[in-house]
């Protein structure tokens, strides 16, 4: 192979990603996740809590969502019914009175909130040293219940990430007119970037001074949010999951305010949509430079990158 196309590939971040909508998953109800390139078993115990194992069972290796039922607070193996509570504990097995102490299976550290259910991954297993936001117009009366989009693209999660970073690319990829003026802060222990670009808005009401407010937390969260319309409030709420280290899924989660009309919601979704779709060809057959060639106009992609590489446990080229 040529140097010049040589890739890198980068491995699985460190940090929450979400695995499922709250509401796919109901009391009682067991599901498959493939997500960090594992397989893993979702559910939601009697009493609403959800619950993130790995799949297959420390016995003889069933996989735990295929006949596996919740038992109160419990998940009981499809094969010969050993219970794991939700530490992944193994708390019963039939006819039997001694538990070996090594039944049992890897619990993951989860939240729910913001209608999704997020899970900590950590290559190392450290523990979270950081939150999910709470978005707190996410089922505020005062705004429309949200419209929910899923789009899976053959890429890894930093392209996609990264993408914020790269005004240069809005004008050729996007249509858009040249890169607006934007400010980029970092802090929140460094976990959290602000973004903040000027543009003027056209609308039937007057053209107006907006500037669009990214907020991204940690490698896969973020939030858009743009200001400046009079009474006009949209919320857009991006998380992206690895599902392996070159595949992820994005969850959109889109409210306005509800004096806005509904069409206006609808529109702004389907906006966005369609700009990402311009951007699935690229990313997907795109390679990962480590070290590219850069000029002017990327130093925001190079302070980003820097900013990236404390979400890698083995700390490479990113
Ligand atoms: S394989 Fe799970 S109980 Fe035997
Ligand atoms: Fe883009």
């Amino acid at each position: 192979m040529n140097a010049a196309q040589t890739s890198h590939q980068l491995p699985i971040p460190n940090g929450w990603f979400a695995v499922a909508w709250s509401r796919d998953v109901e009391a009682g109800q067991v599901e498959k996740v493939h997500c960090f390139g594992r397989d893993l078993v979702l559910f939601r115990t009697r009493a609403g809590k959800a619950v993130l194992v790995d799949a297959y069972c420390p016995h003889l290796g069933a996989h735990l969502a295929v006949g596996g039922r919740v038992v109160g607070e419990t998940l009981r193996c499809p094969f010969h019914g050993w219970r794991f509570d939700e530490t992944g504990r193994c708390v019963e097995i039939p006819h039997c009175k001694t538990i070996p102490p090594l039944a049992r299976l890897k619990s993951w550290d989860v939240v729910e909130r913001n209608d999704m259910i997020f899970a900590w991954h950590h290559a190392e297993e450290k523990p979270p040293d950081w939150e999910v936001p709470t978005i707190g117009v996410i089922g505020h009366p005062d705004w429309t219940p949200p419209r929910r989009v899923d789009i899976d693209v053959a890429v890894h999660l930093q392209e996609l990430a990264e993408n914020n970073f790269d005004p240069a690319h809005f004008e050729v990829v996007h249509g858009t007119p040249a890169p607006p003026p934007s400010e980029y802060e970092y802090g929140q222990n460094g976990r959290f970037v602000r973004a903040v670009s000027q543009m003027q808005r056209e609308t039937p009401m007057g053209t107006f001074d907006t500037r669009l407010v990214r907020e991204t937390f940690g490698l896969g969260l973020s939030t858009v949010v743009s200001e400046g319309l009079p009474g006009v409030g949209t919320m857009l709420f991006v998380s992206v999951s690895p599902l392996d280290a070159t595949h992820s899924r994005m969850r959109w989660l889109l409210t306005v305010t509800k004096n806005v009309a509904d069409t206006l919601g609808e529109d702004f979704m389907s906006g966005i949509v369609k700009g990402v779709m311009d951007d699935v060809p690229i990313w997907e057959s795109k390679i990962h430079r480590a070290n590219p060639v850069m000029c002017e106009t990327d130093k925001n992609i190079a302070e980003f990158r820097r900013w990236t590489r404390q979400f890698y446990s083995s700390v490479g080229d990113v």
